[in-house]
């Protein structure tokens, strides 16, 4: 009986592990996003790390007076929802993701949270809908690497920063799309993204990259 539940047990983890290594693969070329009916999980808002959970995001943003915010690949606002209650009505947060159903649930978070400050985009990665020196801060929390192409969409989001703005990164290395600390140094280094600080370790990370001033 034992030696049955741990077949069953081992038989699901692999199952996980090579849907997950598919998927990943895929994504490099076909934008296949976390599924809306999967939101549940982003929502858990990680209760084995600290680094990617929504309170120290937020933490590390270094958020100042009268802000807007982008966050990008929003999903169900788990971070949005903070970031703009943090701001207050003198800020803004702009929350894009490509789906609907996962904006439809921020929304909802913000309706119930009485926030008014959240404009919210459905667009996707190269759409050309975040416009130039916009945003002082942007976010992508477990975002990056369901972006088929990474280094466009890292271009767009440098172009709508003002100059000596933050892109903070997230990764956490349950997700399927995990992008390693070197992998995002040297994409963000290519569009021309500078270190400014980094927070957690190698299982789940913020990495934030300054826009340098002029550029
Ligand atoms: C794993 S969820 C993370 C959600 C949120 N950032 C968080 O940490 O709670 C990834 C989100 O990125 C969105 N996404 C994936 N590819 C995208 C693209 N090319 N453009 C815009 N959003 C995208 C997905 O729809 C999904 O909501």
């Amino acid at each position: 009986m034992i030696k049955q539940i741990l077949w069953t047990l081992l038989g699901t983890a692999a199952i996980f592990v090579v849907v997950a290594m598919v998927w990943r693969f895929v994504s490099r070329r076909h934008t296949v996003p976390c599924p809306v009916w999967l939101r549940w999980l982003v929502e858990l808002d990680n209760p084995f790390t600290r680094t990617n959970r929504a309170a120290s995001i937020v933490e590390h943003l270094d958020l100042g007076p009268g802000m807007k915010v982008l966050d990008f690949g929003c999903g169900p606002g788990r971070v949005s929802v903070p970031v703009a209650k943090h701001l207050g009505n003198e800020g803004q947060v702009v929350a894009v993701d490509i789906q609907a159903g996962m904006l439809a649930r921020a929304r909802e978070r913000a309706q119930a949270a009485h926030l008014a400050n959240i404009e919210f985009i459905h667009a996707a990665a190269g759409d050309g809908k975040l416009g130039h020196s916009q945003f002082d801060r942007a976010l992508l929390v477990t975002v990056l690497g369901e972006i088929p192409d990474r280094k466009a969409a890292l271009e767009e989001i440098f172009e709508a920063l003002k100059p000596g703005g933050i892109l903070s990164v997230t990764e956490l290395v349950f997700d399927p799309h995990f992008q390693s600390r070197k992998t995002v140094l040297r994409l963000a280094g290519e569009v021309g993204f500078h270190e400014h600080s980094f927070f957690g370790n190698r299982i789940a990370f913020t990495l934030n990259l300054e826009k340098p001033n002029g550029g």
